[in-house]
């Protein structure tokens, strides 16, 4: 069916777990340490060979264009200071296309995937979600498209949750496995506590055959009242293979405050620039909580 090279990364949602910082701010803007979470995530499909990116926004996200966009007075000004260090920086995302759409209401994954179907055409793609970022050796989405090329058939990122986690994703219910590569019964979105089919959750990576457009296009609802990304995967199941993997790596969850929090603090532990600095910072704090305790 051919190469993946196009990446959706829906970014239309209203962030409201982090009010106020998100009342004017998209969340995709917040930063860890000094890179905005979606440019991780950006740099992860540039990394994995993906060539095209549409980025499906809403309203309030100006600043994620603005980000992605050269700027020249920026740019100008650090030549002249000599600062190209950060002119490197601020370049990161330049071999990529990017694209923008917007998703007129707010009606779950689903349709936001849905809003970016004419970009993608007839095609296999990857959608990457910005609450979750992935570290390891090989870049997440990487290993989830040589999956692709080997089986030809959708692929979807997962890894193991506890058991008072399961509620949060969407759950696979897996059959046979070769290594990390499972067969899959059903895709369940957000089980209730105590059913969940397995552990294993999805992680926000995906690659998929342009048939779930066939399912998202029903528009029907699910988990939350709204059209579930999950849902369309398990009809899309039920014509082909869709398989699950669990891939390599560490993931931070970025979607809500103390994952967001835990990613900055070891993200900033392991920055060249401030990681000694904020260890010393840490263990002041520590030093200092304890002897509050024992007095
Ligand atoms: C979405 C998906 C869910 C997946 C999760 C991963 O849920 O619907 O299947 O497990 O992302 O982060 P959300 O967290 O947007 O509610």
């Amino acid at each position: 069916m051919g190469k993946v090279r196009k990446a959706i990364i829906p970014a239309a949602g209203m962030g409201t777990r982090f009010l106020p910082a998100t009342k004017a701010m998209p969340k995709e803007m917040l930063p860890i340490v000094d890179r905005p979470t979606i440019e991780y995530v950006v740099q992860e499909a540039i990394e994995s060979g993906i060539e095209d990116i549409i980025i499906v926004t809403g309203k309030g996200k100006r600043a994620i264009e603005d980000h992605f966009d050269t700027n020249f007075e920026l740019e100008e000004n650090l030549i002249k200071k000599g600062k190209f260090d950060l002119l490197e920086k601020i370049n990161k995302s330049a071999n990529v296309e990017i694209h923008y759409i917007r998703q007129k209401e707010a009606k779950g994954l689903g349709h936001a995937v849905w809003c970016a179907r004419k970009f993608i055409g007839h095609e296999p793609f990857a959608v990457l979600l910005g609450d979750d970022i992935v570290q390891g050796e090989q870049p997440c989405l990487k290993q989830l498209m040589q999956q692709y090329e080997e089986t030809e058939s959708s692929i979807i990122g997962v890894q193991r949750v506890g058991d008072d986690e399961t509620q949060r994703y969407g759950i696979i219910d897996p059959m046979a496995n070769e290594g990390r590569r499972y067969q899959v019964r059903h895709f369940v979105e957000k089980p209730e506590r105590g059913t969940a089919p397995s552990n294993l959750a999805i992680m926000g990576r995906y690659v998929l055959t342009p048939e779930i457009f066939d399912f998202l296009g029903k528009h029907e609802k699910g988990a939350g009242g709204e059209i579930q990304l999950t849902d369309a995967i398990q009809k899309l199941n039920e014509l082909q293979h869709v398989f699950a993997y669990e891939f390599e790596g560490k993931r931070y969850d970025v979607g809500e405050k103390l994952g967001f929090l835990k990613t900055t603090v070891e993200f900033a532990l392991n920055n060249e620039e401030i990681g000694e600095d904020v260890l010393e910072m840490l263990k002041e704090l520590i030093f200092k909580n304890e002897e509050v305790r024992d007095n």
